[in-house]
This record gives structure tokens, sequence and C-alpha cells, in this order.
């Protein structure tokens, strides 16, 4: 199996006002293609801060990673926002889908700016809304679409330019628990069926069977379940 993520001593200091506070001390750990980790812990513990700095939306303080082929802790901006854009899905707790956009825009846009065609990107997304069960809302806007709906389109949208790696920061952390356990399952599925590789992040312990490998945050320290 090829390495997809090497996660090499990762130290995340935020200094404000002369305090400074250590939220990520030392984090090491790799990831293979096709495996998905899931990371539990207490609310403020370091869990979005680690996948901002993996995404590429945030700098460590100190330590090296190396995602999809980059070492991104030494990329210039140009290179990052390819690498935001093509190599990374992000999922986040709200959805951040466009209101003034259909189910089947919402997918098609990202589609569009990274070069595909109009009929082929209409084409993916309508394949990508069956993925998620949902061709028979293609028309709807946001606002006439469930939670669990949007969150499922939000995660359509994830897969749409084949990521090599899928981040979800609380994906289903806005959702009562059924559509909660089907948006897990659904997620899970998919990136099984898109031999994605994953890390989904999260203060709910009931998702902690779903990866490959479970770990937590505590204290800073990363330590495997
Ligand atoms: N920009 C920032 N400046 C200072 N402190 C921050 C900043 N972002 C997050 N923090 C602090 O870092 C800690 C970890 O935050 P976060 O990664 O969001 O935790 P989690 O996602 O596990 O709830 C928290 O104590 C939070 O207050
Ligand atoms: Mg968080």
């Amino acid at each position: 199996m090829s390495r997809i993520l090497e996660v090499n001593n990762i130290n995340k200091i935020y200094s404000s006002e002369g305090e400074s506070l250590q939220v990520l001390s030392g984090v090491s750990f790799s990831l293979n293609q096709g495996e998905s980790i899931v990371i539990t812990g207490e609310s403020g513990c370091g869990k979005s801060t680690l996948l901002n700095i993996i995404g590429g939306l945030d700098d460590a303080t100190s330590g090296e990673i190396i995602s999809c082929g980059y070492k991104i802790t030494a990329l210039d901006e140009e290179k990052l926002t390819f690498y935001r854009k093509k190599e990374v899905g992000f999922i986040f707790q709200f959805h951040y889908l466009l209101k003034d956009f259909s189910a089947l825009e919402n997918l098609m846009l990202p589609l569009l700016i990274t070069g595909h065609k109009r009929t082929s990107a209409k084409e993916y997304a309508t394949q990508l809304l069956n993925d998620v069960g949902l061709y028979e809302r293609r028309k709807h806007y946001p606002s006439q679409l469930s939670g669990g709906e949007r969150q499922r389109i939000a995660i359509a949208r994830a897969l749409a330019n084949k990521p090599k790696i899928i981040l979800a920061d609380e994906p289903t952390g806005n959702l009562d628990e059924k559509n909660s356990m089907m948006v897990q399952e659904l997620l899970f599925k998919l990136v099984e069926d898109y031999k994605n590789s994953m890390i989904l992040v999260t203060h709910d312990a009931t998702i902690k069977d779903k990866g490959s490998y479970h770990y937590t945050i505590k204290n800073g320290r990363f330590m495997s379940l």
C-alpha cells in the first residue's frame, strides 16, 4: 500500500498578548492510501488545528508534513492553493453550500473551477448525486434540503475532484442521531468505494469503530487507542 500522508513531529503553539498555548506537541503518524483514521477527543484538544495544518489552511510552528507527494510545510502559496483544490476534499460541520445554486450546480462548481467542460461536469455531478442518493433533489436549493441532505451534498462536493485525501471536521456535528448515523455510514462507504483516504475528527466517540485506526489527542499529545 502506498503512503499518502506522513506527519512528523508537529508542534503548534498559539501566541497572543504574551501568552502562549501549546496545542499540539510532537504529533507524528502516517496514513496509507485507502485507509481512514478517526481522531476523537474533547472539545478544544486541537483536532481542528491538526486537520487545518494537514489541509494547508494553517501553519505548524514546527515539524514536517508530506501529503500526497508534497512537503506541504514548505510549499509556496500558489502550490498550496493547488494542493487544497485538487488533492484535498474538505467536509466541515457546517455545509458551506452556496445558497443561490441548486444541489446539482453546487456539485458542478468545483468541477468547472478545475477546468471540466460543462457537459462532463454535469454528467459527473449527476453521478455524485446518485452516489449520495439525492438525484431527485438535484434542482433543490440548500434552503430546501434537510440538514442531513445538505451534509450528503457536502460529502459529494468533497469527492468531486477525486481528491487523494478527505479531511472531515465534525461532519455530523450539526445532525440529530438518526441523520448522523446515516451520514456516517454513507461517508465511510463512499470513501471505501472511491478508494479514498480520510481523516475524520470528532468529539463523538461513537464514530470511533469506523476507521482503520483510532487516535485521540490529550494535552497536545497524539495517542493511539
Ligand atoms: N487562532 C487561535 N488563536 C489562539 N488560540 C486558538 C486559535 N485557534 C484555536 N485556539 C485554541 O487552541 C485549542 C484547540 O482548538 P481546536 O483545534 O479548535 O480544538 P478542537 O477542534 O479539538 O475543539 C483551543 O484551546 C482553542 O481555544
Ligand atoms: Mg474543532
